[in-house]
């Protein structure tokens, strides 16, 4: 599958079999990410990957996911990142906040497009209680947690969402 193929095939996938997803696969698809372009080079994303029953468990009691589908995934990423690593001085109007959530956004989509090319599926999940979820995983108070990646191969073929047309996305 080429990128292209890739960038087609994508769409959020909510249902999941239940089959596990190997040691491997899950390194596959962070070094995706880490192949990633960031701001400075400063790399500053960090991923918490749940697949472990009890600390899903532990999720699950605290309701950290609005959505239940999302602990059913056999793979959670949760998508994180310290701005506190860039440099003090900043560009322009930028903030190291604000590269923090542009580089992990980069880095999530190459992420996603591998795990496509895999023959997995996954959506991006903004959805969640984030004091819970820090707490239930020890993230660190200065890390932003933009957004989970719940990941499986597939249980379903739902229908792509349409999309803007170039003129309605170009000024
Ligand atoms: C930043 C971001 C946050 C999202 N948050 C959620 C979410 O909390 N729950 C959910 O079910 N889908 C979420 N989505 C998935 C979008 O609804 C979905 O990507 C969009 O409708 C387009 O559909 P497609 O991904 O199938 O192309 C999110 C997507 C993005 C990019």
């Amino acid at each position: 599958m080429n990128v292209n193929e890739a960038i087609n095939k994508r769409k959020s996938i909510r249902k999941y079999q239940d089959r596990e997803i190997s040691a491997e696969t899950a390194s596959e698809l962070l070094n995706a990410a880490r192949k990633a372009p960031s701001a400075k080079n400063v790399q500053s994303h960090r991923y918490f990957v749940v697949k472990n029953k009890d600390i899903k468990e532990k999720l699950v009691n605290n309701k950290v996911f609005k959505q239940d589908y999302v602990y059913n995934a056999p793979l959670i990423i949760v998508c994180c990142a310290d701005p506190s690593q860039y440099p003090k001085s900043v560009d322009v109007d930028e903030t190291p906040e604000h590269y923090a959530y542009i580089d992990l956004s980069v880095a999530a989509s190459f992420l996603i497009l591998r795990a496509t090319e895999l023959g997995l599926g996954g959506v991006f999940v903004a959805w969640i209680y984030r004091d819970k979820l820090r707490k239930a995983l020890n993230i660190p108070e200065n890390y932003i947690i933009p957004f989970v990646l719940p990941i499986g191969y597939p249980a379903e073929d739902p229908p792509s969402k349409p999309r803007k047309s170039l003129n309605e996305i170009c000024e």
